[in-house]
């Protein structure tokens, strides 16, 4: 049976999963939009990462972005893959780590570039440096409804992994369609698994639109309780490392499909939609996102 949750906390991904695969902005447009999103109502927003800007180029400022913001009531949270990210997260005082790895030993080298164990190895380095500052961590699994370069990928690595990854003290793992291949029906057997293993508090779904089925998937891990998202304002984005992914399901296609249930998000729809706009802006592109042109056309009619 349905279990839809009253509240869905939205973690928003745009300003580090949506913009490490565009075009470079400039460090004030990145600013500007995470205030943009914050003043839309968003807590949770994934600020940068703190990766080699040799791979990721488009990151290399976050701690100049990070360093300009001032939102005491924002969860700003920074990709942290081994210890020097963590320490050079905590410099700018980020609250939120968060490290990543794979159910795809495939994915797993060609993104961090070592195995699955060896990366669980690096993490704990970070986890006992967050430990000891009072940070506290969120786990990302990739790939965990297919690999671009394995294939299929069999839900008990999902599994295995995500249990590593909260055994290390992770409080909540996301679980990352990076290519988004999925459909509602893996999902359900992806979580008819998982949560026999893993209550659904520690779950969130981070969902690619590759295939269009982003928001179905998110539907159908709704109805199962699930009540963390994570999204990209206007669908920013796509994975440096899985060629041909597209963005994140849109934030704002989120919000609406949250407003069609019932489900309460704290977000404001117009000013989420306009954050989408000024930073497409800058990037001179459209939205990604169904609601977001539809918003617009109605404001210029
Ligand atoms: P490595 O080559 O194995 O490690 O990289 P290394 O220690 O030998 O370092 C290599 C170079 O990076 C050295 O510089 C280091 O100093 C530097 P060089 O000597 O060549 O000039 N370096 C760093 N620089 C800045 N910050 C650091 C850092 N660490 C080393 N923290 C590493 C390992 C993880 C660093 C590398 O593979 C990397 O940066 N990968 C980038 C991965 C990435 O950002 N991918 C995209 C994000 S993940 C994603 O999008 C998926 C997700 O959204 C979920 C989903 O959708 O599935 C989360
Ligand atoms: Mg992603």
């Amino acid at each position: 049976m349905a279990q839809f949750p009253d509240f869905v906390r939205i973690v928003e991904v745009g300003a580090r999963d949506g913009l490490q695969n565009e075009a470079a902005v400039s460090t004030q447009d990145k600013v500007d939009l995470i205030n943009a999103l914050a003043d839309a109502g968003l807590k949770d927003i994934e600020a940068g990462a703190f990766v080699s800007p040799k791979w990721v180029p488009q990151m290399a400022d976050s701690s100049d972005v990070i360093s300009a913001l001032n939102l005491p009531n924002v969860n700003l949270s920074a990709l942290t893959p081994n210890l020097r990210g963590a320490e050079a997260a905590k410099q700018v005082d980020i609250q939120e780590f968060a490290i990543f790895t794979a159910a795809s030993e495939a994915f797993c080298q060609k993104n961090i570039n070592c195995s699955i164990d060896e990366s669980i190895d690096r993490f704990k380095d970070v986890m006992a440096f967050a430990k000891a500052n009072n940070i506290r961590v969120r786990g990302y699994v990739s790939c965990v409804m297919g690999c671009p370069y394995q294939g299929d990928v069999d839900y008990n690595d999902v599994l295995k992994v995500s249990q590593r990854l909260l055994e290390l003290g992770c409080y909540e793992i996301s679980l990352g369609d990076t290519i988004g291949v999925g459909t509602a029906q893996k999902v359900d057997e992806l979580l008819d698994l998982l949560l026999q293993h893993i209550d659904k508090s520690k779950l969130a779904v981070h969902f690619h639109d590759t295939y269009g089925q982003a928001l179905t998937n998110i539907y159908t891990a709704l109805s199962r309780g699930i009540a963390t998202v994570d999204s990209a304002v206007a669908g920013l984005g796509g994975c440096p490392y899985a060629k041909g992914a597209s963005g994140n399901v849109a934030t704002e296609d989120v919000v609406y499909l949250l407003q069609g249930l019932g489900i309460e998000h704290g977000i404001d729809l117009e000013r989420l939609a306009k954050a989408g706009w000024a930073i497409c802006s800058a990037l001179n592109k459209q939205p990604v996102s169904k609601v977001s042109l539809a918003l617009k056309n109605t404001q210029n009619n």
